[in-house]
């Protein structure tokens, strides 16, 4: 079993019967937020998609704390590096096994400037198979139609997460094409209400999937979905 916990905004604990790890851990100033920082003590890797603030969001003092390797691209391994933090540097379509299982990195259109505006590549979406149950993360993107290729090269995939908040990704009409594309097997919607600029009602987003004959699911921060 595969159990994905979400903390709000793009942040999914996954726990499989032997590993932990954590993506996008935007907990510090996130209102939404179910836990903070200091919630974490063992963890086997912290995954980031992309440069931004609400991505990285506390994964230096967690990933310090924890001893947790930290999975990204090549720049923002390097930036984890730098501040003291074991990290491993993927890029855009290449993937590597680790003992919790395979990180690939996807394309996803959207920026990658670090919180202090640092050059931080190209932003990503994560394909991950954890105990044979395989998951996307979609980052933060708009949508496109080699989601298509992802799923045929690295699914079929067991959960599609993706962002639905319009203004900096998809809104709920391009992440309900997305889900399509995508064909999970769940699709849960992230990446909204957690600042005024991303206010939507997730649960529309829920009936045109389903409208599409397809599952999806609200999954509230503090709440888990699980894989079995
Ligand atoms: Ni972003
Ligand atoms: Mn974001």
């Amino acid at each position: 079993m595969v159990k994905l916990t979400f903390h709000g905004h793009s942040c999914w604990d996954i726990e499989s019967s032997s590993h932990r790890l954590l993506i996008d851990p935007f907990l510090t100033g996130n209102e939404l937020a179910d836990v903070g920082p200091d919630a974490f003590d063992r963890l086997d890797a912290v995954l980031i998609t992309h440069g931004h603030g609400d991505h990285i969001g506390d994964g230096v003092e967690i990933a310090k704390k924890t001893g947790a390797q930290v999975v990204s691209n090549y720049e923002i391994a390097n930036y984890f590096q730098a501040k003291g933090c074991e990290s491993h540097p993927l890029h855009i379509g290449g993937g590597a096994d680790f003992p919790f299982g395979r990180v690939k990195l996807t394309i996803a259109h959207h920026g990658s400037t670090g919180p202090e505006g640092e050059a931080l590549g190209n932003p990503a979406g994560l394909a991950l198979t954890i105990d044979g149950k395989r998951i996307y993360h979609a980052g933060d993107t708009g949508l496109f139609l080699d989601m298509r290729l992802i799923a045929e090269m690295n699914g079929p995939f067991d959960v599609a997460l993706l962002p639905i908040g319009d203004n900096f990704t998809m809104g709920i009409d391009d992440a309900a094409k997305a889900a399509e594309f995508i064909d999970a097997k769940v699709t849960i919607p992230m990446h909204f209400n957690t600042f005024p600029y991303i206010e939507v009602d997730a649960n529309e987003f829920v009936e045109k999937v389903r409208h599409g004959g397809r599952k999806a699911v609200l999954v509230d921060p503090g709440a888990a979905y699980e894989l079995t």
